[in-house]
Parts: structure tokens; C-alpha cells; sequence
């Protein structure tokens, strides 16, 4: 059997330097994101969520990413599931993209707000019938006797609703409006590249149209 010690990889496949990265974090996400998708790496919209409750213990999760721009990056899920709640007492929280195939990691921090009802009803009903009444039929997080209870909810909802479930009160979308981004390139030897885009410290307070973004290197 193979000891967990032995197990390592080198990483040679690309680099990231300063030269060839954009001044602008969110072109340089849509860049990896996109060669990720045309790799077609398994789930390239996965993304792990940290969040922390009040009383600063953090957890964690993979939600899917459903969209970007410059107002943030945007994932749907239950409002009173336990992200939901630590959301509501700690608004800020970390996602973090691991496309191993291309040995690239993309870890992004900032503010979290709920998205407009608009916005979450316009996704909410783009899904198909299952999932809109999976959105009813499950009180994320919370615990249940059994997955029959599951079942009953979908079959309730099912019949309650027909063909036009409205979407849940408690179901909707989130933003992270990022303020720090972290791109991570594997290469040879542990000596990776990273490179960490800050928002200047006046754009934080009162973002302008036009971001500044100060772009680091960090060690590895
Ligand atoms: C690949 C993948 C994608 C997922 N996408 C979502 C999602 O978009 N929204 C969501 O609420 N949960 C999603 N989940 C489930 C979450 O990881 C998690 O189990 C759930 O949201 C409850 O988390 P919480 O109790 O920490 O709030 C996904 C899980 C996986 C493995």
C-alpha cells in the first residue's frame, strides 16, 4: 500500500508571471476559469466557501459559482442553512477554485450580500421543475429523521405546487465582492508561483469605477 508520505507530484505544466498576468484580478478569473472549462477539468464551477460564525469557529463547503463581474462572484443556495446563519452574523468569507488537472489554485476574499429578489428569481426559475422543488422539499443543514422525510417534502410540494413552483422565501443567491485574490501556479521543485492582488486600501471604503488592485508576489 502506498504511504501517504511517498505521495507527491511535481507540478511543471505553466507558469504565472507578472508579465503575462492581467493588471485586472477578474480578467486573470475569467481567463483560468475559461482554460479550465475548455480543459474540461470535472466540475470547473466548483468553489469552496469558508465562512465563519460569531463565535469564530469556521467551516466550509463547495457551492457552484453561477456567475461574475465586477460586482462580485455569485453562487445560490438556502438562506437559513449554515452558511446562511453565519453569513447573516459574519458577512465576510473566503472561496477558493482548485483546478488540479492544471495545477492551478484561485483563493478570493471579501464581502458577502444577498443578491436582489429579482436577481435569485431570474436564476430560480431557470432551473428545472426537480430542482426548484428540491429547494422546497430540503431545510439545508437542518437535521431530519430520514431520507423519507425528504421524499414526503418533494412529493408534498410536488402536488402543492404542479408545474410553477414560486421561488422559497429562504432560497436565493449571494455576491462576494472581492477586496483580496490569490492565483496560484504549481511548479517545479515547491517553488510556485503566486500572485495576490490587493484593493488599494481608498477603494475599499468607497469603491470608484475603476479599482485599484496592487499585485504582489508572495513565496510559496
Ligand atoms: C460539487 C458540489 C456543488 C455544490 N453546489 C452547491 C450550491 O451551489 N449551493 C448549495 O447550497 N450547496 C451546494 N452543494 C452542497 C454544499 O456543499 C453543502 O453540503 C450545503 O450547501 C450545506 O452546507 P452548510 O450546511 O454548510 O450550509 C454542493 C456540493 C458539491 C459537492
Amino acid at each position: 500500500m502506498t504511504s501517504l508520505a511517498d505521495l507527491r507530484k511535481s507540478y511543471e505544466r505553466a507558469k504565472l508571471s507578472e508579465d503575462a498576468c492581467h493588471a485586472d484580478p477578474l480578467r486573470q478569473f475569467e481567463q483560468w476559469l475559461n482554460e479550465a472549462i475548455s480543459a474540461e477539468v470535472p466540475e470547473p464551477n466548483a468553489m469552496t466557501l469558508t465562512t465563519v460564525a460569531s463565535n469564530l469557529r469556521p467551516s466550509t463547503r463547495v457551492v457552484l459559482i453561477k456567475g461574475y463581474d465586477e460586482r462580485g462572484l455569485t453562487w445560490f443556495t438556502n438562506y437559513d442553512s449554515r452558511k446562511g446563519q453565519e453569513l447573516a452574523g459574519n458577512p465576510f468569507a473566503a472561496l477558493q477554485f482548485h483546478w488540479v488537472e492544471l495545477e492551478r489554485v484561485v483563493r478570493i476574499e471579501g464581502l458577502v450580500e444577498k443578491i436582489s429578489a429579482a436577481e435569485s428569481d431570474a436564476y430560480f426559475h431557470s432551473r428545472p421543475l426537480d430542482s426548484r422543488i428540491g429547494a422546497w422539499a430540503s431545510p439545508q443543514s437542518q437535521v431530519i429523521s430520514g431520507r423519507s422525510v425528504l421524499l414526503a417534502n418533494a412529493a408534498k410540494y410536488a402536488a402543492k405546487f404542479l408545474l410553477q413552483p414560486p421561488r422559497p422565501p429562504h432560497w436565493g443567491g449571494y455576491r462576494l465582492k472581492p477586496d483580496q485574490w490569490q492565483f496560484w501556479q504549481g511548479r517545479k521543485n515547491r517553488l510556485h508561483d503566486r500572485l495576490r492582488y490587493t484593493l488599494s486600501p481608498g477603494d475599499q471604503a468607497a469603491p470608484v469605477c475603476q479599482p485599484i488592485w496592487i499585485r504582489e508576489r508572495l513565496a510559496p
